[in-house]
């Protein structure tokens, strides 16, 4: 049953138990009835357009998919062009970051957006890079030579994947100091 049909269905239905009332028995089943064609509408109406058959059983029904993540301690000291990898998981729905790796992969195709922050230490730096699998795609510049305070960056990405795509944050240069208890931060989400 397509929605136009359904909406054909609701108004035949709508206006036999809108007129008459002397049913009491078939009232009560055409109440019920309809009760379950308008939650069939509903779900209608929420997925429309939002059908993805190429979901992984690994995809939540939902086909949410979004992450956040950090570290409860600092990076010290982290070698130009390792994968910085965030070991705390607040939020994992869809499976796709793996906390082993630093990596996020996508389970199904789709337009996602990054996003991630740097706090690095007075003195220090931390530079790093967002990878879709090799290819650099921003960079986020935390330097704080020089300077008595910390500093902060910041940057986002928003992103076409195909399945299995990855996205990673990679040092570049030297990572010498990077804040962690949730002062810097790595998320996603598909859009
Ligand atoms: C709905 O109500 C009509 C009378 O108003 C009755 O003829 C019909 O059988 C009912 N349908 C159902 C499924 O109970
Ligand atoms: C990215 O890498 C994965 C395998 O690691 C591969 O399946 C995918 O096709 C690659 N994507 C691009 C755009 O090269």
């Amino acid at each position: 049953m397509n929605f136009a049909h359904a909406i054909t269905i609701a108004a035949i239905l709508t206006s036999i138990l809108t007129s008459g009332g002397s049913c009491h028995k078939s009232c009560r089943s055409n109440a019920s009835l309809m009760k379950s064609i308008q939650y069939q509408l509903k779900l209608v109406e929420d997925n429309d357009g939002k059908c993805d058959c190429n979901q992984s059983p690994s995809t939540p029904s939902s086909g949410k998919v979004g992450f956040q993540v950090s570290n409860s301690g600092s990076l010290k000291n982290i070698g130009n062009g390792a994968i910085v990898i965030y070991e705390t998981v607040t939020t994992n729905l869809g499976k796709g970051y793996d906390k082993s790796t630093g990596v996020f992969t996508a389970r199904v195709h789709g337009l996602y957006y990054f996003t991630w922050t740097v706090l690095t230490y007075a003195g220090k730096s931390f530079y790093t890079q967002l990878l879709l699998n090799d290819t650099i795609i921003a960079r986020n510049h935390a330097g704080a030579g020089g300077m008595s305070t910390h500093m902060p960056s910041s940057q986002s990405a928003v992103l076409q994947m195909s399945k299995n795509d990855k996205v990673s944050i990679r040092i570049y240069n030297a990572g010498t100091y990077m804040i962690g208890d949730k002062w810097s931060t790595f998320s996603g989400f598909k859009i």
